[in-house]
């Protein structure tokens, strides 16, 4: 005999803080409102400061907070962390999210080492940084944590564009799995999640494509097919991870693909 009740499942991170950079557009904005909608406290860290302070008042002021954050500075990055636990007096989730993407072309003999540097300034050293300073503050508070790195399908593949974007996502992975293996014995979990292009504001300004377009061309990219990837499927893997029903999930890669093909 089946039991329901009308009680709604317990939320996947209640009582739970966590810091989102990259959290006022796209896949961070996404997950900071799903984050909230399952009971965690969120700080937003970001550069963009009116869309980032509009974001959390959006969500909600009490349980979301906006803090300017350039990952690349680590004096920035520390602060956050900090003032996150002085805020909230604890830090359980990171989610290193903040990324940009170089227009095309930056094939290898193209190479804008300016750019490059750039991006992996914030794709790759933004994360380490944010790795680093969110584990040690866990590890002084024998928090068992859970840090999610952004990755992306491109972690895992060479691509005829976009060169130093894809080195950057390679190297995450690199992070990801020496850093899991460092913290296990904290209990901090690592992992990464990696998905396949979806429309956002970093991917429709790199394409230079309408999200309409751009969707339509990535779903040639999938086996899955009559269903587009969007924020909020990003998300939903970015909450498993985050959460305690991944509890002896570390140093995993997460693609959030649709069986990616490479055409
Ligand atoms: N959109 C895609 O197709 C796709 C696919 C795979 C992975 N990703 C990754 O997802 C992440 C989020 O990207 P998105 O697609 O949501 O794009 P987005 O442009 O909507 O969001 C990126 C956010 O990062 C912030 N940011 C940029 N530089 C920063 C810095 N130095 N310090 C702090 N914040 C900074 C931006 O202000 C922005 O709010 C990125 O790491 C991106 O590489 C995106």
């Amino acid at each position: 005999m089946s039991t329901t009740t009308n009680q709604s499942p317990k939320p996947k991170l209640y009582g739970k803080v966590a810091i989102i950079t990259g959290g006022a557009s796209g896949i961070g904005k996404a997950t900071a409102q799903l984050f909230v909608d399952h009971g965690a406290v969120v700080v937003i860290a970001d550069i963009q400061d009116e869309l980032g302070r509009q974001v959390a008042e959006s969500i909600d002021v009490s349980r979301c907070s906006y803090v300017h954050c350039d990952v690349t500075k680590e004096e920035q990055v520390k602060f956050t962390v900090e003032w996150t636990v002085q805020k909230y007096h604890r830090l359980d989730i990171m989610f290193c999210n903040a990324g940009i993407c170089s227009r095309p072309p930056q094939t290898v003999l193209e190479l804008d080492l300016s750019t490059f540097d750039r991006v992996l300034a914030v794709n790759t050293r933004g994360v380490a940084t944010c790795v680093k300073h969110a584990a040690r503050v866990m590890m002084e508070q024998h928090v068992r944590g859970s840090i999610v790195c952004m990755g992306s399908a491109v972690a895992i593949r060479g691509r005829r564009r976009f060169t130093d974007y894809c080195m950057s996502k390679h190297a995450v992975l690199g992070l990801v799995r020496s850093a899991s293996l460092q913290l296990g014995e904290h209990g901090i979990r690592v992992n990464c999640v990696s998905p396949s292009a979806l429309a956002t504001p970093l991917s429709c300004v790199a394409s230079r494509m309408e999200a309409e377009e751009l969707e339509r061309e990535n779903e040639t990219f999938s086996s899955l097919k009559g269903v587009v990837l969007k924020t909020r499927h990003v998300a939903d893997a970015v909450l498993f991870l985050a959460s305690d029903e991944s509890e002896f999930i570390t140093g995993h890669n997460l693609e959030v693909d649709g069986g990616f093909i490479s055409t």
